[in-house]
């Protein structure tokens, strides 16, 4: 059987205990559950949870870039 790399891409294919941000170490059920509490743009989950505040994405992240377009697209998923 073929190891299948987890696709951190896909916000909707992540467990809640995966982490959206690497650099900050904060995970998918984190971040939901600050959008559900209002903070529904970046900058709130920013000031709220940190996420998104590190600079060694490219280092940690598995996807090699910032976690900004995760957290939108957690935002998307969660007030959509
Ligand atoms: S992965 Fe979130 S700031 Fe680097």
């Amino acid at each position: 059987m073929q190891f299948l790399a987890k696709d951190y891409t896909n916000v909707e294919s992540l467990a809640d205990t995966d982490y959206i941000c690497f650099c900050i170490e904060v995970d998918k059920r984190t971040i939901v559950k600050a959008i559900e509490s209002d903070a529904d743009t970046l900058k709130k989950i920013r000031a709220v949870t940190s996420a998104c505040t590190g600079s060694d994405c490219k280092n940690v992240n598995p996807t090699k870039k910032c976690c900004s377009p995760q957290i939108n697209k957690l935002i998307k998923q969660v007030k959509g």
